[in-house]
């Protein structure tokens, strides 16, 4: 994973845009920033104030090479109502630091490391330093799949602590939990009631926002089966997309096919998809995994429950389906006549 946490005087060119350019958005310049987060999708920035951290007001949108306002507003992020409408009252080490660091320490405010370093994956390292052994160091395949996954879980997730506040302070990531621990013990993911939208889920319990695969791949057949989320991602890097294994065409593979047990259930991959080889609607990814989740503006990634939403979902509960979200000069009726003549799909479970 790259480093998303930077301190701009160590690391010169960590600050992507032109911060000289006058824009109303820009109240701060280069010297006041003592942090800078993100390199991907959007860019946030970080003013010093006595131990703690606290974010400017502006945000930069890597996709659109522009600037945005960033304030999280009342009624989106459940923690608001407990913070004043006043970045410079929000410090980020409740709300940020425990899964943009290794080891933050309430008491102290201090970090062993910024970013996402070995410890925060595989436990407490100074033994196994000292004397390397299997037996002191957490091995993630060697856990049990589900908490395999709640390595990736306790910061791929929206949820909450179960203790809150925690001494006085109100806190977005699983205090007290480390690899190896069970996730449940210290977080709850954030609740959805099915046919209601909100902030974190569309109606449907399809999650709504990025950094809520966790949310997402708990309620797939694949987490069922001991799948996890190493089985397609190497954290330690690759030269992939999202560092996956394999790119996301051949990935799906290594486990899927016509002749496989796992499926699909098809004479061919081509009769499944109904999109010819090499076509994009052809690509695994793009009817199990649409992009329908918000990272910033219109940016979106990818929903990770693996399911189809039929477009009947979208008629009914507005979650994005895949068919009339890539054809968008289609209407949901011409989706559904289409799905029906689909031979070995449900037209019950597909197109109603
Ligand atoms: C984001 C979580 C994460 C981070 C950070 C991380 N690892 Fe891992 N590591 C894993 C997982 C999951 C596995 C098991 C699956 C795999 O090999 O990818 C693993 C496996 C390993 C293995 C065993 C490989 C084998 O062949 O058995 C070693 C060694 C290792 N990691 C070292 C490191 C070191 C050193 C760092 C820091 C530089 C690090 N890891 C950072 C998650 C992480
Ligand atoms: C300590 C918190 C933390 C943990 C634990 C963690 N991640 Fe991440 N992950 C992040 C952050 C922060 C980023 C954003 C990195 C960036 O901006 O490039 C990220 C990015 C990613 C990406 C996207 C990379 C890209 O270039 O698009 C993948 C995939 C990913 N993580 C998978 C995993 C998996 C799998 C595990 C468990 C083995 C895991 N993460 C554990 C915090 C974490
Ligand atoms: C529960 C864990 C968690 C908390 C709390 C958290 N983050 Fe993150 N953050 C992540 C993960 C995981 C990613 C990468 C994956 C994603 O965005 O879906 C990420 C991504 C980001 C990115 C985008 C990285 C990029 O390269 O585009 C920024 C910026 C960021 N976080 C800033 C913050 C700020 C500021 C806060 C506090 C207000 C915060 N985060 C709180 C886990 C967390
Ligand atoms: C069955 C394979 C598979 C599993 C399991 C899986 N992912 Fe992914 N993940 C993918 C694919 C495919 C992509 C899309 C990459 C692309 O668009 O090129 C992706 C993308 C991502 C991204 C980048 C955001 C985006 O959409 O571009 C993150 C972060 C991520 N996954 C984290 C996780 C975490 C955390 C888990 C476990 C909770 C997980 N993944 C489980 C296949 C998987
Ligand atoms: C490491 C192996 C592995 C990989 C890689 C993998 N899968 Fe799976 N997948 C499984 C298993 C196992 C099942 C469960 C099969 C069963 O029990 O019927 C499954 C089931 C599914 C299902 C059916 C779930 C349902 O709701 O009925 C879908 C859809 C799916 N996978 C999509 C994907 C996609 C898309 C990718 C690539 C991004 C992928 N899988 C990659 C192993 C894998
Ligand atoms: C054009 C859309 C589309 C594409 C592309 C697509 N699927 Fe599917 N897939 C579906 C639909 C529709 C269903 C039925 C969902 C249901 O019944 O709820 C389905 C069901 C499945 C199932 C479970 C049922 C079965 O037949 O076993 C698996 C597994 C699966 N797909 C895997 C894949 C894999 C792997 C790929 C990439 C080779 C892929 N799909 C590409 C639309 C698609
Ligand atoms: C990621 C984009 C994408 C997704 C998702 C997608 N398609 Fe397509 N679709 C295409 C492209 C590109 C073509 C033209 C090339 C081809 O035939 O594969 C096409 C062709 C078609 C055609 C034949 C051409 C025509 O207009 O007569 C039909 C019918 C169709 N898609 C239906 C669907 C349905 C139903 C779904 C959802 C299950 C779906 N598509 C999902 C991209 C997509």
């Amino acid at each position: 994973m790259a480093n998303v946490v930077r301190d701009p005087k160590e690391f010169p060119d960590a600050i992507t845009p032109d911060l000289t350019q006058k824009n109303p958005l820009i109240t701060f310049t280069k010297n006041d920033i003592a942090f800078v987060y993100g390199s991907k999708w959007k860019q946030r920035y970080f003013k010093k104030i006595g131990d703690d951290y606290y974010p400017f007001p502006a945000q930069w949108d890597f996709t659109h090479k522009m600037w945005r306002p960033y304030m999280v507003a009342p009624g989106t992020d459940w923690w608001v109502q407990y913070y004043p409408a006043d970045n410079m009252k929000r410090p980020t080490g409740p709300l940020c630091d425990g899964c943009h660091s290794v080891n933050y320490d309430i008491q102290t405010k201090t970090v062993t490391e910024w970013n996402v370093g070995c410890e925060k994956c595989h436990g407490p390292g100074g033994d196994h330093v000292r004397t390397p052994s299997r037996s002191n160091i957490v091995n993630p395949t060697r856990l049990d799949t589900l908490e395999a996954n709640d390595i990736c879980i306790q910061c791929h997730s929206q949820g909450r602590p179960l203790k809150n506040p925690i001494e006085g302070k109100y806190y977005d990531w699983p205090v007290g939990y480390r690899a190896g621990l069970k996730l449940d013990d210290y977080w709850q993911l954030e609740e959805h009631k099915l046919g209601e939208a909100s902030f974190t889920h569309f109606a449907d319990g399809t999650a709504h926002k990025n950094r809520m695969q966790g949310n997402d791949f708990v309620e797939s057949v694949m987490y069922t089966r001991g799948i996890t989320c190493f089985s397609c991602h190497d954290v330690h890097g690759t030269a992939n997309n999202a560092d996956l294994l394999k790119p996301a065409s051949v990935m799906c593979l290594e486990c899927h096919g016509t002749n496989s047990p796992n499926g699909p259930h098809a004479a061919s991959i081509e009769t499944h998809t109904h999109h010819k080889a090499g076509s994009s609607g052809g690509e695994c990814v793009a009817c199990h995994m649409p992009q329908i989740e918000q990272t910033i503006a219109d940016v979106m990634v990818r929903s990770h429950t693996f399911k189809f939403i039929s477009p009947s979902t979208t008629g009914s509960l507005k979650t994005p389906n895949p068919c009339t979200g890539c054809h968008t000069d289609k209407s949901i009726q011409w989706a559904n006549d289409q799905l029906k003549t689909w031979k070995g799909r449900s037209p019950w479970r597909v197109a109603n």
